[in-house]
This record gives C-alpha cells, sequence and structure tokens, in this order.
C-alpha cells in the first residue's frame, strides 16, 4: 500500500518509521519542506519517494497525492490543517489523517478554543480576554492589576506566550509597561496572520505540572494515549526563553516515575479526567461546525490548583517532541488505526503501548528559538551508528539534507534523541549519551536540557503536582471547584468576576 506523510520534523520522522515498520508492507512518499535525511531514507528504503515543496500549499499537495494515488495521507504539522489540506485532499476523494480546517480551530484560534469552552461549561476552562488590537486591550491591562498570560491569539508555533507575575503593589507600574511592552510586540508580530480575526489573548496566570495528551480520535470516539511532560523552556531549571520543547518524558498512562513504580506525576483519575476534557472538546467542536475530526489531538494541559486538569491550549496534531515518546513504543499496527480512523471503527481498536519509560531530548543549535536566522545553515555531523550502539534511538528534526553535503541546520530543533528504559532516570541517562556523538562542523555550539528525566527534575515536578492537587481537591470538597474566590472586607469571601 501507499501512504504519504505531509511534514518532515522529528515527529514526522517518528511517524514515518511507525508507518513502515506496518505488516502491511508500506511505500512511503513524503512532501517536506526541508529534506529530512531520516524519512528520504525511509522513502528510498520502501520504494517511495521524497518531495521538497510547499506543505501549505493545497494545490501542490492535491497534485503530488494525485500522481502518487496513496491510500490514505497523514498531515504531521499544524499549519497544513489550518491550510486545509485536509479538506483538499478529501474533496478529491483521498482520505486523511489530519484535522480539516473547521476542526483544526481549536488548535489555530485560541480565543476560539477558549469561546468554545464556555459556551459549553467545560471544565479545565480559564478566564480570558481577547483583543483585536493593541489599543483594544489598553484599559483592561491598566485596570486589571494581576498576573496574566499574554498570547498570541493564533498558533504560532509556541512563539511569543509570556506570563507575567504581578504580586508586589510597589512594582505595579513596572509591571504594566512590561504588560503593555509585550502586548505590543505580540499584535506587532500578528500582523503575519491574516487569518483570524483577535490578535491577542490575556488569560488568567494559573501555576502546576504541564502535561500532553495526545489522543486518536475518529470523531465517534476517542483513544487516549500515555500522558506526555514536554519541557518548553530553552535552558535548565525552566528557564529562558519558550521553545517548540526540548525533551519530554512519558512512563505509563499517568506519568510513572518507573514501570513498577507508584509514584507518578498525576493521578489515574486526573488522567481519566483529562480524556474526559478531550472527548467533549471534539464533541462540542463537532457540534459547533457539523465536520467530523479524523486524526491526532491533543489537549496541551496543566493540573492547576483552580481545576485540577485544565486545558493551556489543543493541538490539532501530534506534539513534538511528545510523538516520539509514544509511538516508538505503540503496539499495534499505526496503518491499522489509521484504517480505523478513516472508516470510523476506532471504537473497535484498543490501543496499547509497551509498559516503559521514554525520555526524548532535543540537540539545538546555539541561537534557537529566538534567533533562528543565526541558528541556520549549520553543516551537521551526527554518528548514527555510535548512537544506535549505545542503544539510543534518533529522529531528525529540522534540517535540511543535500546530495553528497552533510545536511544543513533548518534553524529550528537539529535531532532528538530517545532512550527506553524501566525507570525514566534510566532512560533520561541513556538519551543523554548520544550527545557526545553530534556535532556542528563549524564548531558552532549544540546545546541541549541535561536535566530532562532526571530524578531532581521529577522530584520538583511531582511536589508541585502535589501541591495544586491539595487546592484544587480541598475546593471540590467545598463544592467551589473552578471557581475564584476573592476576600472582600465586610463582606467576607466572594466569587470574583
Ligand atoms: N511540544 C509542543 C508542540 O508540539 O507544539
Amino acid at each position: 500500500m501507499k501512504v504519504l506523510l505531509v511534514g518532515n520534523a522529528a515527529r514526522e520522522h517518528a511517524i514515518a518509521e511507525t508507518l513502515t515498520l506496518s505488516q502491511r508492507s508500506v511505500r512511503l512518499f513524503c512532501i517536506g519542506e526541508l529534506a529530512n535525511p531520516g524519512i528520504i531514507r525511509l522513502c528510498q528504503k520502501t520504494g517511495g519517494e521524497f518531495f521538497r515543496g510547499d506543505i501549505n500549499d493545497p494545490e501542490f499537495v492535491a497534485k503530488k497525492a494525485d500522481s502518487i494515488s496513496p491510500d490514505f495521507v497523514f498531515v504531521g504539522p499544524e499549519e497544513p490543517n489550518f491550510h486545509g489540506i485536509p479538506d483538499t485532499l478529501e474533496d478529491r476523494g483521498i482520505p486523511c489523517i489530519g484535522a480539516k480546517r473547521a476542526v483544526a480551530e481549536i488548535e489555530m484560534s485560541k480565543a476560539s478554543m477558549r469561546d468554545l469552552q464556555w459556551e459549553y461549561r467545560m471544565p479545565g476552562r480559564l478566564w480570558y480576554k481577547k483583543f483585536r488590537s493593541f489599543e483594544e486591550a489598553v484599559p483592561y491591562i491598566k485596570e486589571y492589576a494581576e498576573s496574566i498570560a499574554l498570547k498570541p491569539a493564533r498558533q504560532a508555533g509556541g512563539k511569543g506566550v509570556k506570563v507575567i507575575e504581578d504580586f508586589q503593589v510597589y512594582l505595579q507600574e513596572e509591571k504594566r509597561e512590561l504588560k503593555f511592552d509585550h502586548a505590543k510586540t505580540i499584535v506587532d508580530f500578528m500582523r503575519a496572520y491574516d487569518d483570524v480575526e483577535y490578535k491577542l489573548l490575556i488569560e488568567e496566570r494559573v501555576w502546576g505540572p504541564e502535561y500532553t495528551l495526545q489522543c486518536f480520535t475518529d470523531g465517534r470516539c476517542v483513544k487516549p494515549m500515555p500522558a506526555v511532560q514536554d519541557n518548553k523552556h530553552s535552558f535548565e531549571g525552566d528557564l529562558g526563553p519558550e521553545s517548540g520543547g526540548m525533551g519530554s518524558i512519558a512512563c505509563g498512562p499517568n506519568l510513572k516515575v518507573a514501570v513498577d513504580s507508584e509514584e507518578s506525576i498525576l493521578t489515574m483519575e486526573e488522567y481519566r479526567a483529562s480524556v474526559e476534557i478531550v472527548e467533549r472538546m471534539i464533541d462540542a467542536i463537532q457540534r459547533k461546525t457539523g465536520e467530523r475530526y479524523h486524526g491526532v489531538v491533543a489537549g496541551q494541559m496543566m493540573l492547576t490548583s483552580v481545576w485540577g486538569p485544565t486545558i493551556i491550549e489543543m493541538y490539532s496534531r501530534f506534539g513534538d517532541p511528545e510523538a516520539v515518546n509514544v509511538l516508538p513504543i505503540l503496539k499495534n499496527d499505526l496503518v491499522d488505526v489509521c484504517e480505523a480512523i478513516i472508516d470510523e471503527r476506532l471504537n473497535t481498536v484498543k490501543l496499547e503501548f509497551e509498559d516503559r519509560a521514554t525520555v526524548v531530548k532535543a540537540a539545538a543549535p546555539e541561537g534557537y528559538p529566538e534567533r533562528r536566522d543565526l541558528a541556520k545553515g549549520h553543516p551537521v555531523f551526527l554518528d548514527e551508528e555510535a548512537v544506535s550502539r549505545l542503544g539510543v534511538r534518533y529522529y531528525w528534526a529540522s534540517v535540511d539534507a543535500r546530495p553528497g553535503e552533510p545536511p544543513r541546520t533548518g534553524g529550528s530543533r537539529i535531532a532528538e534523541f530517545l532512550g527506553i528504559g524501566s525507570s525514566i532516570a534510566e532512560a533520561s541517562d541513556l538519551a543523554e549519551g548520544a550527545f557526545a556523538h553530534i556535532e556542528l562542523k563549524d564548531a558552532w555550539r549544540i546545546f541541549h536540557r541535561k536535566d530532562i528525566g532526571t530524578m531532581k527534575t521529577l522530584e520538583r515536578r511531582i511536589r508541585l503536582a502535589r501541591l495544586a492537587r491539595d487546592i484544587y481537591t480541598y475546593k471540590a470538597r467545598k463544592g467551589v471547584l473552578g471557581k475564584r474566590l476573592i476576600w472582600i472586607p465586610g463582606k467576607g469571601l466572594m466569587e470574583a468576576g
């Protein structure tokens, strides 16, 4: 059978690998903007082909698909969903694993996602305000002297999100200026996007451990995968600018410390509550649009003191690096799962994963994520054999391979290394070994986060989860879950808002 994959990052390399491990003898074809050497090799090995081109151009993708006549197309990243690639393909009778434009709205417009949550009174909804311009936001920022999260109201590859803590009254003026500056930066940067009405989103600031819950869905049912915890900050200790993800951990459904451990970041109850939230989100977007959701959906969540499981954002696709945690331990044949999605009989599939801990660590060129211009164009040497000898799996990410030359960095993450073990700490140590075998030939620096998956980081996350849990379970017992309470002198405890 023939499968066409759209996308060229490490996530797509993992999807490509899993598809080609199918019992169904897959010929893999791929369209990517940069030539990922790992995906190219899989295409060649299976008798398929890699095409370079604009993955967000529906006409181009549809023409390529027409010439290949694939049994189905698998869309990896979000932008092709936002550009209607799955719609165009399905209009031509080519089945597609990928969210159509209308249902991908839950990722593309963060404002629409919050509107939907409030309209359907879903648990895990946060207070928010949406703005079309900077000027519209000014009176609100002036008046609302609280900690807030400022976000571009459209998915923009994780760029631009900033949380501003505003606790000290004597710093309120300075904090307000900071909020104005960042709101302006977001609105300026959002000028590049004319496909959403709202440009800026201000949300209440929440805290707690974050995690991603990825699921397959055929629109009728949702099949959840193990929860994964991504590490968005560029530098160790959760410092530095937010990146697309510097690495991620998973073990069991609920982020256990080890396969045989009782200790975990989430309880099973919290995991199930998170699944229910994603199910409700799928149900709501389908009702709203009348469109079926076929593909992968993910809740990028946080265990907050306000709600317990809370949606921070939605993805209309696998996360990257989160896909690399789950796909290599998927026991099912991915082609069978895709066919069940297309035929809307996913309820007949028993989705199973190996009971292993997985840790992914990304290698990034200096300059990423804020100066991608500097991070781009450096020749990469990866000793693939040495990495494989360690028992580490590697997934090429943003690199561009040209015949007869070393691949060059594309400005984002270079490669992702996957350690699989019986505990997160063991898998982390294993992945760590790979970094001795990658370098940039022009001596430009590569950085990564050593702290991902260490016991110290895990213990910190578990403590944070306990704190959030103590508060939200107390609120639940008192019947005030999801409510924000303030103390007004002379009046007592009141519900804010
Ligand atoms: N890991 C974050 C993302 O996939 O957007």
